[in-house]
């Protein structure tokens, strides 16, 4: 069995030092030996240290390699869209099975994938392109498939859950927490994909994908990410015995018309810290599914980093080497369900709400007012002095589960009322208060 790897950088570099070492291993796994028949890469010159491998394998041609008749199994770990689309497209309709951690490329044309590999009649597996070494893919398009799965909540961007969960442990704002992130390795030096939720979104596109057999592209997630989060909407969060995380949503609902639709969408959100999510630290991942006959399910580890990312990539490189050995190939995309997606605005959520008011008489009938003319039921109001010495109030208001665009609309409307000196946080809520 032999395999063409697409590039070798922090996740390529470990998938051949794991090919290394478990050789014989996947060899007896897969019942037959695996090589590597050449490595594509963009700086032939870059030093590559002690990779345990013929400095001869390497190329920068990675579509002369992907073409050569010996090969069977393509691993791309390169990312981006462009050139990785055109290689894998060609691979596939060329008949050969294709691993790929590229979430970006998924999200954005995984359908292009997805029909290549019908019409050339091999695999394609990507449990690496979620929750990194977390076997999460698999269950979903295995496991769970005589079950109905109603929701998919998680938490898949270690670098952004790195980021809150040291804003929660020490109070720090948005950019101290990045800095340390960036000097420990967690953050890149350019951490947009992540702290704006490109990153998660594309994940969301997939596992929305997958968990509802629809096709569901990066274009058709709500993304919000982390960089509004404040030091003061993490102590407002705490003293609700919450705290903030960037949720990465997919839910079943039904529209108007009484059609079954689906809402995906990432954005920073308060949960309670009893939620199981609450606790999961660090750069660490955890996806909670909910089905109609499992139950709940959490899958939680490591969602980054080479090691465990080659992980799961040579999982599916086993899976996708026994299947051509077998001369089968797995089921294909399902997307039978092509469900609908459902607008944000219309996506059923609460809010908490931190406002700088006056303090006098039929301040807060006329906050309350505002909630009531958008149809927003409040659940619970908490008021305080403002801390300003100014005579001022601080009200935090939780709301009870609308419509998105009602809720945003009645922070649209408060924030004109004079007697609403400031809308000092808005935050989603998840998880029950
Ligand atoms: P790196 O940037 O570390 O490595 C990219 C590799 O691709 C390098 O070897 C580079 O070559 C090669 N490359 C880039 N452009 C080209 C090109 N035009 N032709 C040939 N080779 C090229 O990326 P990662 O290993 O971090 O990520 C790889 C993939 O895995 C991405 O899709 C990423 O999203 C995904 N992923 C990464 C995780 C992680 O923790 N790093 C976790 C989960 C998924 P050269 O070595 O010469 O520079
Ligand atoms: N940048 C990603 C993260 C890598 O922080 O989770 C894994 O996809």
């Amino acid at each position: 069995m032999r395999l063409a790897l697409l590039g070798c950088g922090t996740v390529g570099a470990e998938v051949v030092r794991l090919l290394n070492e478990q050789s014989a291993d996947l060899a007896a796994r897969i019942g037959a030996p695996l090589e590597i028949a050449g490595i594509a890469v963009r700086r032939l010159g870059r030093d590559r240290g002690d990779l345990p491998v013929d400095p001869a394998l390497f190329t920068t041609d990675a579509l002369g390699l992907i073409k050569r008749d010996d090969v069977d199994v393509v691993v791309e770990v390169v990312g981006g869209i462009e050139p990785a689309r055109g290689w894998l497209v060609e691979a596939l309709r060329a008949g050969k099975s294709v691993v790929t951690a590229n979430k970006a490329l998924l999200a954005e044309d995984g359908g292009a994938l997805h029909d290549a590999a019908v019409e050339g009649g091999g695999d394609l597996y990507y449990e690496a392109s979620v929750a990194g070494a977390i076997p999460l893919l698999r269950p979903l398009r295995e496991s769970l498939h005589g079950d109905r799965i109603t929701r998919v909540t998680g938490i898949v961007n270690g670098t952004t859950n790195f980021i809150l969960s040291a804003m929660h442990a020490t109070g720090a704002g948005f950019a101290e927490a990045l800095e340390e992130a960036t000097e420990l390795g967690y953050a890149e030096a350019d951490p947009t994909a992540d702290v704006e939720g490109f990153d998660a979104a594309a994940k969301a596109a997939i596992l929305a994908s997958l968990a509802f057999h629809s096709r569901v592209g990066a274009a058709d997630v709500h993304r919000e990410g982390i960089t509004e989060v404040t030091a003061a909407d993490m102590a407002s969060a705490k003293a609700m015995g919450c705290t903030i995380k960037l949720l990465c949503i997919a839910a079943r609902g039904t529209d108007a018309q009484g059609r079954e639709t689906v809402s995906v969408r990432v954005h920073p959100a308060m949960i309670p810290l009893t939620h199981p999510l609450a606790s999961v630290g660090d750069a660490f991942n955890a996806v909670f599914v909910e089905a109609d006959a499992a139950g709940q399910l959490m899958f939680y580890g490591r969602g980054a980093g080479g090691a465990p990312t080659a992980s799961a990539v040579l999982g599916d490189v086993v899976a996708v080497a026994r299947n051509r050995l077998a001369g089968v190939r797995s089921a294909s995309e399902s997307a039978y369900a092509a469900l609908p997606v459902r607008p944000m605005g219309e996506a059923l959520t609460r809010y908490h709400i931190s406002l700088d008011v006056a303090d006098r008489p039929g301040v807060l009938e006329a906050v309350a007012g505002v909630f009531a003319r958008h149809d927003v039921s409040i659940a619970t109001v908490r008021q305080g002095p403002s801390g300003g010495g100014n005579g001022d109030a601080v009200l935090v208001i939780v709301t009870h589960v609308a419509p998105d665009a009602a809720l945003a609309a009645t922070v649209s409307e408060l924030r004109g009322l004079d007697i609403v000196r400031s809308v000092a946080s808005v935050l989603r809520v998840e998880g029950g208060l």
